[in-house]
C-alpha cells in the first residue's frame, strides 16, 4: 500500500488563459476525512475532477490509491467513488434500481444484491428502496448517491458538496453516515463543503483554497488556534479568502 491515499504535486488546470487550479500539492493519509474549503470558483470541483480522472491535468501529477491519475486512470477509477456536485440519481427509478444500474455499470456481479442492500442499510434507506427517487426528500437523494458511490467498496471516496441544499437535520444524518462509512470500511474521504461547522465536525484535515491555490491546511483545531484565540473555521475562512461566508455560500 502506498504511503498516502491521495498525493498531488504541482497540479494545474488551465481553461484557455484562465488558471483554475494553480500548482496544488497535497498529501492525504489513508482513512482521513479531508475537506477542501473555499469560495465559489476557488477550484474545488476542478481539483476533484482531476483526482477522479474526469479531467486531465494541464501539468503536475497526482496519485490516488497508489495509482497515477494520468497514466493509470483505469486503476484509479476501480478504487474510487464519486458523488458529483450536481444531482446524479435517476428520479424515474426506485432507489434499488438506481443502485442496480450502477452495479451493472461497474461490473459488480458477486453478491450484487447483498451489496446493494448493505449500502442502502448503511445510508438508512432500506425502507425506501422500492420508492421512486422523485418522491425522495433532498437528504434521501443525497444519501442514495452516497450509497451508490460506495457500492464498489472504494478506497477513496470523493464527495463534492454532499450536503448541498439540505436542512440541518438531513445534514446531520449525512454526517453520521459518512463517519460510519469511514469507521466501518476505513474509507479515505475527500469532500468539499461551504459549511464550516460541517468541516469542523467531520474532517481530520481541511485545506483552504482560493483562486486555484491552497492557502493553508491542517487539522481544524490547529488552524483555528493559529488564527487567534476563540477563532472558528468561519474566521479562518474570512481571514484567508477575504470573503464573508454569506457571499461564498451561494449554493446553500
Ligand atoms: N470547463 C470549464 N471551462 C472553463 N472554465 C471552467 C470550467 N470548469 C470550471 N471553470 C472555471 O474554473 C473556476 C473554478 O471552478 P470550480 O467549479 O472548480 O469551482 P468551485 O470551487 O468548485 O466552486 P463552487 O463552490 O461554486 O462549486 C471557475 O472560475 C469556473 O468558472
Ligand atoms: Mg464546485
Amino acid at each position: 500500500m502506498s504511503r498516502w491515499a491521495i498525493e498531488a504535486q504541482d497540479l494545474c488546470k488551465r481553461f484557455g488563459s484562465f488558471l483554475a487550479v494553480d500548482r496544488l500539492s497535497l498529501c492525504i493519509p489513508h482513512g482521513c476525512v479531508f475537506g477542501l474549503l473555499g469560495p465559489n470558483g476557488a477550484g474545488k470541483s476542478t481539483t476533484i475532477k482531476m483526482l477522479t480522472t474526469l479531467a486531465a491535468p494541464t501539468s503536475g501529477s497526482a496519485r490516488v490509491a497508489g495509482y497515477d491519475v494520468s497514466t493509470e486512470a483505469v486503476q484509479v477509477r476501480r478504487r474510487i467513488g464519486y458523488v458529483p456536485q450536481q444531482q446524479s440519481a435517476d428520479p424515474d427509478l426506485t432507489g434499488f434500481e438506481n443502485l442496480l444500474v450502477f452495479a451493472r455499470l461497474y461490473g459488480i456481479i458477486e453478491q450484487r444484491r447483498a451489496r446493494i442492500v448493505e449500502a442502502l442499510e448503511l445510508m438508512d434507506l432500506a425502507d425506501a428502496k422500492d420508492r421512486l427517487v422523485r418522491h425522495y426528500s433532498g437528504g434521501m437523494v443525497r444519501r442514495l448517491e452516497i450509497a451508490q458511490s460506495m457500492l464498489n467498496d472504494p478506497e477513496v471516496l470523493f464527495m463534492d458538496e454532499p450536503t448541498i441544499g439540505l436542512d440541518p437535520l438531513a445534514r446531520h444524518t449525512v454526517w453520521e453516515r459518512v463517519a460510519k462509512l469511514r469507521e466501518t470500511h476505513g474509507t479515505t474521504i475527500f469532500l468539499t463543503t461551504h459549511y464550516m461547522d460541517e468541516a469542523a465536525a467531520l474532517c481530520g484535515i481541511v485545506a483552504f483554497m482560493n483562486t486555484g491555490k491552497i492557502l493553508d491546511s491542517g487539522p481544524p483545531h490547529e488552524l483555528t488556534a493559529k488564527y487567534g484565540s476563540g477563532a472558528t473555521l468561519d474566521d479562518v475562512f474570512i481571514r484567508l479568502t477575504g470573503q464573508p461566508l454569506a457571499k461564498s455560500g451561494t449554493h446553500a
